[in-house]
């Protein structure tokens, strides 16, 4: 193994690891030798992951969360230390859209239900800001840590429609930027706070833009793939080598940055 991108023995936890994104990051890792905590709302798809990584061999752990609940958070923190005595990697996947949230052709700004816009803001947002300074502290204590978190094509340009998702994957950027200058100027450099930024991946928190209600393509991913210069959707293994990059020291230099990994969407014009 290249000793420069090792995430052995890392304790690395991953919120949202039940889902898809989060499923396909918390199998490579583990492969990887990581010891990998996924924590989740969803214990059937989250304890079935963890069992299918520990029937190859692979470290993991399951344990039940809501990142927009602090009191849970540190309940999780406080078993972690227990069992692993360190957090080395924080993955703030827990976020995606919500139907409600969106704006559909049909409609417009004037009927956007606000409620839903707010959900959609705190799950992303605050779901990302509550984890990183629950975790972050024992990163401090460590005076070494990365945290990665997942903003999205919708903050580099807005898309259409999805208003709510946007703004808020714009502040996780936004957030990533800040903590990364927070951490590193009080805290010491080993302290690091990056994003990546996906492009297209069809997975449950998108399946209704993506899809028609038959499974087939809807017009709005025919959109997307025609503006990707790869044209087509990603695919959750080609996330892998950015967040192994971003969670070992081949990456010690940097931070504050947000990565697309997007076929070349945001790259591209006509
Ligand atoms: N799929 C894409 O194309 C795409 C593109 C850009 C960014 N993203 C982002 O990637 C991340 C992962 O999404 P995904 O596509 O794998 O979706 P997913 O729906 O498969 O996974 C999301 C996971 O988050 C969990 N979750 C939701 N609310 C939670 C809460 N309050 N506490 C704890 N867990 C909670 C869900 O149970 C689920 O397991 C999200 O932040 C999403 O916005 C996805």
């Amino acid at each position: 193994m290249n000793e420069l991108f090792s995430v052995e023995d890392k304790v690395i936890l991953l919120t949202g690891g039940s889902g898809v994104l989060g499923g396909c990051m918390a199998r490579h890792l583990a492969k990887e030798r990581a010891r990998v905590v996924v924590l989740d709302r969803n214990a059937e798809l989250g304890e079935a992951l963890v069992a299918g990584i520990k029937a190859d061999g692979g470290e993991a752990l399951f344990l039940l969360s809501d990142v927009l609940d602090r009191e849970t958070l540190e309940r999780n923190r406080h078993d972690i230390l227990q069992i692993y005595g360190r957090i080395d990697v924080l993955v703030n996947l827990a976020g995606g859209n919500q139907a409600g949230a969106t704006i559909p052709p049909d409609k417009t700004i004037f009927d956007l239900d606000v409620d839903a816009f707010r959900r959609v803001v705190d799950l992303n947002l605050f779901g990302t800001v509550l984890p990183t300074m629950v975790f972050s502290e024992v990163m401090v204590g460590q005076k070494k840590g990365s945290i990665i978190n997942i903003s999205s094509e919708s903050a580099l340009r807005p898309l259409t429609r999805v208003v709510g998702y946007g703004c808020a994957k714009a502040a996780v950027s936004n957030f990533t930027q800040y903590m990364a200058g927070e951490l590193a100027v009080k805290f010491g450099e080993g302290l690091r706070v990056n994003a990546m930024a996906p492009g297209f991946f069809l997975t449950e928190q998108n399946r209704a833009l993506m899809s028609n209600p038959d499974g087939t393509p809807s017009a709005r991913c025919h959109t997307i793939v025609a503006h990707t210069p790869f044209g087509r959707l990603g695919r959750p293994e080609e996330l892998l080598g950015t967040l192994q990059w971003l969670a070992s020291d081949a990456s010690a230099f940097v931070t504050g940055t947000v990565i697309p990994v997007d076929g070349g969407f945001d790259a591209f014009s006509i």
